[in-house]
C-alpha cells in the first residue's frame, strides 16, 4: 500500500509494551518482565530498533523490527575455546545476540541483515571484543541463512540445548569474529 521507508533508532522506555508482544508473537520462548525492562532502560542490554517512518500518525514511531545484544567476558562464556583467548588479556569480551526479530508483512527488505551490521560494526568498535555469537533453534532456516548470508560461521551444534514445552531441540551456534578475534 506504501511504500516503506525504514529508519534505525535506538530503543527506549516507549517501546516496552511493543518489544513484549513482538518477542511473543516471533519467539518460542518466554522471555521475563526483567528482560524487556533491562533492554528499554539500556541497562546491561544494548539494543538497536527499526521502524517505518512511512506509515501514518504515531505508527511511523512503532518498532517493526529489533536486535538486542550484551557484553560478556571472553573467559566467562562458553566459547572460550574458539577465541584466540590470550592469558595477559583477561579483559577479552564478547557480543553476545540475544534476540532479533522483524515483523512479518517487514521481512525479506533486508532489515535483519541491517540490524546485524548494526551489530558487527558496534562489535568492531571496542577494542576488547573478539566476536559476535548467537544461538538459533535448529529448524530455523531462515535466520540460518541469514547469519551465513552475513559471513557468520556455525561452530557447533548443541543437542537438546532448547526445552519447549517439555520438547527439546538442537541449537547451532553461530560466531562471526573481529578485532583479530
Ligand atoms: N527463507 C530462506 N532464507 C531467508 C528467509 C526465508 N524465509 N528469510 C531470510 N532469509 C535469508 C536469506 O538468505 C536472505 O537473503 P536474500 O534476501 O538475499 O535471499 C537473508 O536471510 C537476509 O534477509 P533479511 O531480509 O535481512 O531478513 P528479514 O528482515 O526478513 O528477517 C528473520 C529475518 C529475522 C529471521 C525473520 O524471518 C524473523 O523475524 N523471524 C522470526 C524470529 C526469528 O526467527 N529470529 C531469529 C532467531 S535467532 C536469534 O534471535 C538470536
Amino acid at each position: 500500500s506504501h511504500r516503506p521507508f525504514i529508519a534505525y533508532r535506538p530503543i527506549g522506555p516507549s517501546d516496552l509494551g511493543i518489544l513484549q508482544q513482538l518477542h511473543a508473537d516471533l519467539f518460542p520462548i518466554r522471555y521475563e518482565p526483567e528482560f524487556f525492562h533491562n533492554v528499554v532502560n539500556r541497562r546491561e542490554i544494548i539494543s538497536w530498533g527499526a521502524v517505518d517512518r512511512s506509515r501514518p500518525g504515531a505508527q511511523s514511531d512503532d518498532l517493526i523490527g529489533f536486535v538486542t545484544i550484551k557484553i560478556v567476558l571472553a573467559r566467562e562464556s562458553e566459547i572460550t575455546d574458539l577465541v584466540k583467548c590470550d592469558s595477559t588479556q583477561s579483559d577479552q569480551t564478547l557480543v553476545y545476540i540475544l534476540t532479533l526479530g522483524v515483523v512479518e508483512a517487514y521481512r525479506k527488505f533486508g532489515i535483519a541483515s541491517a540490524l546485524i551490521r548494526e551489530v558487527t560494526r558496534y562489535a568492531k568498535t571496542i577494542p576488547t571484543c573478539r566476536a559476535a555469537y548467537l544461538h538459533v533453534i535448529s529448524y530455523n532456516t531462515p535466520a540460518i541463512y541469514l547469519y551465513k548470508k552475513m559471513s557468520f560461521t556455525c561452530v557447533r551444534r548443541l543437542y537438546g540445548f532448547y526445552l519447549i514445552e517439555g520438547q527439546h531441540y538442537d541449537a547451532y551456534l553461530f560466531v562471526y569474529y573481529v578485532n583479530g578475534g
